[in-house]
């Protein structure tokens, strides 16, 4: 097999691209160009990691002029998501895009358009649709054993929200909100396991704890993002360098129905203790949650009217290797097998985009007195095109 040759946008290795280069399929893939616009994350790179010996470029657009690319990973701030999916898939490389697709429904429409007329290939990074929990919940419902899918309940505490308080996902201008930047993971999830994407949706959200904290960055003060994974970072009222401005929400709600009728709620708060997302899809015959959402966690179902705490079956998953619950090994073999051999991924560029859809109005509808929000609708071309 050919190796694929690879570009990277955005080269700090203790970020997000890390899931790339800590499972670097060398057997069928060659790193031949990595971009950054700041030249130490690239001095860094090429000291600390001689395995790899790729081109160096600070800007985007020479990376993607680079003829040797094939295919290229946009692993940047969500803001430049839009404008280099576009000039990527204009080059004419295949392009691996994290999530939200963008910030806006635009912006997605934009993105999708420009593969359909380059004839490009897309791949979105919702890694989500790889995880133990999630695809055995999938296998619930899709066996049918709990009926049909009526109505689904979504929380997300998460302890280590203050991290999006100390960097570019602070601000609306350069974020939107969480609903794309957590949300859009859950929301996707949501869409996928009950069959369906949201038509209309209601949103209530707030900043009330992270705006009040004191001892702010200076602007220009570069974050440090890892504190707020430290089990210390507590209370979240007395923590300190958070970003000099705040004006995305820390705790959101929403309420979805589907177009094929199903009613669904999600909610996340950024200041809780601990950490879980925690599904519930309900059925028609009964019901399945998980119990931990990665690791060692377990899947519940009932099937018979009974106790909460006497599920009619428990599945027990095993904690696996690698990044986000071993997702991110299996979706990088996705992307490749998509790239190399054109096999279907479970991931979809359509679904991505439903899923920044739901969370622009969602907060749309919370910053303008939570009027319902529909979703517009994408071009039955460009739907047949992804599917
Ligand atoms: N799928 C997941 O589980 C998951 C988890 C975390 C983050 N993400 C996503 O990963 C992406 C990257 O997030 P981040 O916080 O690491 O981004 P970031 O932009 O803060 O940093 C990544 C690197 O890219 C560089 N960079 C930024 N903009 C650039 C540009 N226009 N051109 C060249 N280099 C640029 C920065 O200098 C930095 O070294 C985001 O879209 C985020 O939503 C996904």
């Amino acid at each position: 097999m050919e190796k694929l040759r690879i570009g990277i946008i955005g080269a700090d290795f203790t970020l997000r691209s890390q899931m790339v280069l800590f499972n670097f399929p060398f057997e069928r893939a060659e790193l031949v160009a990595l971009c950054d616009r700041d030249q130490s994350m690239l001095d860094k790179f090429k000291t600390e990691h001689p395995e790899h010996s790729p081109k160096f470029y600070n800007s985007a657009y020479d990376l993607f002029a680079d003829k040797n690319v094939e295919a290229v990973f946009i692993m940047v701030r969500d803001q430049y998501h839009e404008e280099l999916a576009c000039a990527a898939l204009e080059a004419g490389k295949a392009v691996y895009l994290e999530k939200p697709m963008a910030l806006s429904i635009e912006g997605c429409d934009h993105i999708l358009e420009t593969a359909y007329r380059t004839k490009g290939k897309l791949f979105l990074g919702h890694n989500m649709r790889y995880m133990d929990s999630i695809l055995k919940m999938k296998e619930v419902i899709d066996s049918g054993i709990i009926g049909n899918i009526q109505s689904v309940w979504v929380r997300h505490f998460v302890n280590y929200g203050s991290c999006y308080f100390r960097h570019w996902c602070a601000k609306q201008e350069t974020c939107n909100g969480l609903l794309l930047q957590k949300g859009s993971h859950d929301i996707d999830i949501i869409h996928w396991l009950a069959g369906s994407y949201t038509k209309r949706v209601v949103g209530m959200g707030r900043l009330s704890v992270y705006n009040r904290t004191r001892n702010r960055l200076e602007k220009g003060e570069k974050p440090d993002r890892k504190i707020s994974f430290a089990p210390d970072t507590w209370p979240p009222l007395e923590l300190e360098k958070l970003a000099p401005e705040i004006d995305v929400e820390d705790h959101n709600m929403i309420l979805m129905q589907l177009a094929n009728g199903v009613q669904a709620s999600y909610e996340h708060c950024m200041f809780a203790p601990d950490s879980e997302r925690n599904y519930t899809f309900i059925g028609d015959h009964g019901r399945v949650e998980n119990i931990g959402d990665r690791g060692n966690c377990e899947i519940h179902v009932w099937t018979n009217r009974g106790d909460r705490n006497a599920p009619d079956i428990i599945y027990k998953l095993r904690e696996k290797a690698g990044g986000h619950g071993g997702s991110d090994v299996e979706i990088l073999k996705a992307f490749f097998d998509y790239v190399q051999f054109g096999k279907k991924p479970a991931v979809s560029p359509v679904a991505a985009r439903y899923a920044v859809a739901t969370g622009c109005q969602g907060h749309h509808s919370m910053r303008n007195g939570n009027i319902p929000m529909d979703i517009p609708e994408l071009s039955q071309e460009i739907i047949e095109y992804f599917s």
